[in-house]
């Protein structure tokens, strides 16, 4: 998808999907957003850009850090849903508008995201923007997801509804969408050309609580991400048959403590230079 298609992608139905399950979402990768949280160490005073904010999550805990936050989306549902959870926050913004060209001031003491940066079609141009935006000396902090196959929580369900489609050619894995960054020397590349020094990517391996139960993590699996489909492009009997093949790959998977599967993402810290 270009970016066109992205903005139509999370203005539409995506955008309305992922405000319904902001909650579940927030829950799920509350345990990778505390890491990536604490790398970004945010200071009282600081300017922050979150990019892709989303639903604003990660906005209000970088306001809860004491920093003056933007954050930035391209979908206007997912900002509107966020702008609603603001109740009296003062130290937050929003602006709508794709952040590989919006123009911003060279304000910004941190880019920060969640999830919100592997979506470009043009990654060196678009993190050269958000290198403009940052003062001399100011840092890039980023989580993004490593390969599909190192998510079980993902690829899992995925694999099991695989031959309920046609078979497809593999896509681009650089292509923008959740794994565009899994390989470490494209992402370490791109940043390197857009113009970043002290570039370091940390892997980060943790189990995730997909759900309390099995009946929540199917209602997550079957809104969210890539077993959604199961839902808007199967009918009748063959669409029962994939979701309960999905419930048969996640069982495997419960616990006391919820269904557990594990996760792999890159804590990625930059800096501009120069200071
Ligand atoms: C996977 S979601 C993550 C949302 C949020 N950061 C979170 O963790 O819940 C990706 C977000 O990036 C946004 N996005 C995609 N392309 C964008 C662009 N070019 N400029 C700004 N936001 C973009 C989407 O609208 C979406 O909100």
């Amino acid at each position: 998808m270009n970016n066109k298609q992205q903005s139509e992608y999370w203005n539409g139905a995506a955008g309305q999907t992922w405000v319904g399950a902001q909650v579940h979402l927030d829950e799920i990768l509350n345990p990778i957003s505390q890491v990536a949280l604490s790398q970004a160490a945010g200071m009282p005073g600081e300017q922050t850009l979150d990019v892709g904010c989303g639903c604003g999550t990660t906005s209000l805990a970088l306001a809860a850090q004491g920093a003056q936050v933007l954050g930035v989306d391209i979908s206007a549902p997912m900002l509107v849903h966020a702008k609603n959870r603001l109740r009296g926050v003062e130290r937050v913004s929003y602006l709508h508008a794709d952040a590989s060209a919006a123009v911003f001031e060279p304000i910004y003491d941190l880019v920060f995201s969640r999830f919100g940066v592997m979506f470009f079609d043009n990654p060196v141009g678009a993190f050269s923007n958000l290198h403009g935006a940052l003062k001399p000396g100011g840092r890039l902090v980023f989580v993004c997801w490593q390969s599909s196959a190192a998510n079980p929580w993902i690829a899992v369900g995925a694999q099991a509804i695989e031959s309920f489609f046609p078979a497809n050619d593999p896509p681009d894995p650089r292509m923008p969408g959740p794994f565009a960054f899994a390989d470490p020397e494209y992402l370490q590349d791109v940043l390197v050309r857009s113009g970043y020094q002290q570039i370091h990517l940390r892997p980060l391996l943790m189990d995730l609580t997909v759900g309390s139960d099995l009946d929540s993590a199917m209602k997550f699996q079957t809104e969210v991400g890539p077993v959604s489909r199961v839902m808007t492009d199967l009918k009748g009997g063959v669409r029962d048959r994939a979701v309960n093949a999905v419930r048969d790959a996640l069982t495997p998977y419960i616990t006391p403590l919820g269904v557990r599967m594990s996760s792999s993402t890159w804590i990625v810290t930059a800096s501009k230079g120069d200071k």
